[in-house]
């Protein structure tokens, strides 16, 4: 891996604010997806095939979060999804993932701020790689929760550190206290080359 998708992947997993992080993915947007096959990122087609277990992608309307330049939309396309709309905050990111035409709509979101979509709006939601440090933390999972129907399905990778670091295993009870169940939680392989591993989940909304 070349020196500068080292220093950017550190940026951005050290970045301090949304802005610090919109910068950084600013600068990484033409090269990522290079930079994401160099790396042996392994979780968008896994995950993508966890969600599909959990909600029938012919008939279901699903919102990657943190879709970044549409690694994730690829993954959900390929495991059968259709309607896809895709939420990130850095504009670079989503132009890239314009050039794929595989989203049904795309929109600025800083997650940690809300979705602009109403309640009870999609059977699925997908995230990978976006729950990691520098990024978002396990309080935003409630606002994605919120959009989904009720019986729903949210799949997420939570890196290994960040699962740690950021008090998931705390958190997660009473975050989904009468919200959501964790119907999957489970390790996995997800940046080879930084012998990262993530934590699947799939979070069921109650209701
Ligand atoms: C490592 S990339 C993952 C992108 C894509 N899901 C993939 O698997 O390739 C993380 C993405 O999270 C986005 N992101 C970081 N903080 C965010 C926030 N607060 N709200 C929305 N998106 C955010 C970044 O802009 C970036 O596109």
């Amino acid at each position: 891996m070349s020196k500068r998708t080292e220093d950017l992947f550190q940026r951005v997993y050290e970045a301090k604010t949304s802005q610090e992080q919109a910068a950084a993915y600013a600068e990484w947007a033409d090269s990522y997806d290079q930079a994401m096959a160099e790396s042996g990122y392994v979780s968008p087609p896994q995950l993508a095939a966890l969600l599909a277990e959990h909600c029938t992608p012919g008939s279901s309307a699903v919102l990657d979060v943190g879709c970044g330049t549409g690694l994730s939309g690829i993954a959900l396309k390929d495991a059968g999804f259709a309607e896809i709309d895709g939420a990130d905050i850095s504009d670079a990111m989503l132009a890239e993932a314009a050039k794929k035409n595989l989203y049904r709509k795309l929109t600025v979101v800083d997650l940690m701020k809300g979705i602009p979509e109403p309640d009870d709006t999609y059977e699925g939601a997908f995230s990978t790689g976006t729950f990691t440090l520098g990024h978002v933390g396990p309080e935003a999972i409630p606002e994605v929760i919120r959009v989904l129907k009720p019986g729903g399905v949210f799949c997420l990778t939570v890196s290994d550190q960040s699962w740690i670091d950021q008090g998931y295993e705390e958190k997660l009870p009473a975050l989904g206290d009468g919200l959501f169940e964790v119907a999957v939680n489970e390790m996995h392989d997800h940046v080879v080359s930084h012998n990262m591993q993530a934590h699947f989940l799939a979070l069921k909304k109650l209701g």
